[in-house]
């Protein structure tokens, strides 16, 4: 019996013991390179991320080409060294999860490849993972216990470089698309204001800290889609405001990069926030999960604590490092999978595993493993 037949939720809600497997993760969607062991308790023995980012800051973003090329030179260092910290040889893991999509495809293959060697040669079962669903799965990690795990079903705000969405999850491999973006990802809008004023790349974490020296009031952008009914996001409007603002007022040497930064935030955090309570109250839920690499963002996080209480809503937001991308969070939704995958005695029947540039997180479940 496959896991999806079983049922993901199922394998999942079961899959807490000391006797599950040692499950191998690896990450290389965009540009981080990473790789993690799970255990049978899913408690992260190793997580090792290595950035390309020195690599593309000179570009202002991420070039393909170069993280595709950055990815082969990492990943067989980036595993051996998840195994050495997990304390563990090659033959005592079990299964592997790896991101099959979406993201960038040269990337993608780089990892998906790798894995199904890895798995070739150990003779051992090769899932591929959503990539938004890892981002989902993060604050279920034991790591990650401290912070309140959350409960089924909840909304979930994915909030990255590459995507902004809006899911009602009912159990792993359970979600529907509530809401996101109909043009820039809410990260994308972080990198191009901090772009335009010069601050470098990534631009989240550069505005974020910024934004605590600056006045919020500075500036009043737009709040896009904030009035409309519906769930989705827009964002590119608030990034063009930002750009006006910056040119009339003379420049980026005339303007204060903190105020810039401060007004921004709170745009752009206020309807994260508005959109997400809002779709919470519209499902019933009382469980709401914030992740993805805006996740870190403490003013959203602190909007977020006080959204929650008057809602009604408890949060779970996973800590930074689990917020980005990171391989620990795609052993978490690959979990089930890989059990199931066991269970059913499968040794290696993913040759036919691919990488998927797009890959909608609503249709996982039909070729989740890849090898239909
Ligand atoms: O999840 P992630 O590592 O990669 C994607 O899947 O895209 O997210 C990276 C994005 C970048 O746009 C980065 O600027 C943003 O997350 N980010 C932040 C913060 N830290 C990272 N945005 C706002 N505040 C932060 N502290
Ligand atoms: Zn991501």
């Amino acid at each position: 019996m496959t896991a999806d037949r079983l049922g993901r939720a199922h394998l999942w809600r079961t899959a807490p013991t000391t006797d599950g497997p040692l499950v191998l993760a690896i990450e290389s969607s965009c540009d981080e390179t990473a790789a993690a062991v799970l255990d049978g308790t899913r408690h992260v023995r190793a997580s090792i991320v290595h950035s390309q980012v020195a690599e593309h800051a000179k570009f202002g973003g991420v070039v393909p080409e170069l993280a595709s090329r950055a990815h082969i030179r990492a990943i067989g260092t980036v595993v051996a060294e998840a195994l050495r910290e997990a304390g563990c040889a090659r033959t005592d893991i079990a299964g592997v999860a790896v991101t099959r999509g979406p993201g960038l495809v040269g990337s993608l293959l780089v990892g998906v490849e790798f894995a199904k060697g890895f798995g070739a040669a150990c003779g051992i079962p090769v899932v591929g993972v959503h990539h938004i669903e890892g981002h989902l799965m993060a604050p279920w990690l034991e790591v990650a216990a401290g912070f309140d795990a959350p409960a089924f079903p909840c909304v979930a705000l994915i909030v990255s470089g590459g995507h902004t969405s809006l899911l009602y999850a009912t159990g792993p491999g359970e979600v529907e698309i509530v809401g996101q973006t109909l043009d820039d990802a809410a990260g994308e809008a972080w990198d191009k204001v901090a772009k335009l004023l010069g601050l470098g790349y990534p631009g989240g974490p550069i505005l974020d800290q910024l934004a605590g020296q600056g006045d919020p009031h500075r500036w009043e952008f737009p709040r896009p889609m904030k009035g409309r009914p519906g769930h989705d996001f827009s964002f590119s409007g608030i990034k063009t405001a930002v750009a006006y603002a910056v040119r009339d007022a003379g420049g980026p040497a005339a303007v204060s990069p903190a105020d810039v930064a401060a007004s921004f935030q709170a745009a752009a955090c206020e309807i994260l926030v508005h959109k997400l309570v809002r779709a919470a109250k519209a499902r019933r839920v009382r469980h709401v999960v914030v992740s993805g690499g805006v996740a870190c963002n403490r003013q959203l996080r602190e909007m977020l604590a006080a959204a929650a209480g008057p809602a009604g809503l408890s949060v779970s937001t996973p800590p930074p490092n689990l917020c980005t991308d990171n391989a620990a969070m795609i052993g978490a939704a690959g979990y089930a999978d890989v059990w199931g995958a066991i269970r059913e005695g499968t040794a290696f029947a993913s040759w036919s595993l691919d990488a998927v540039a797009s890959w909608p997180v609503d249709q996982t479940a039909k070729s989740h493993r890849g090898d239909d």
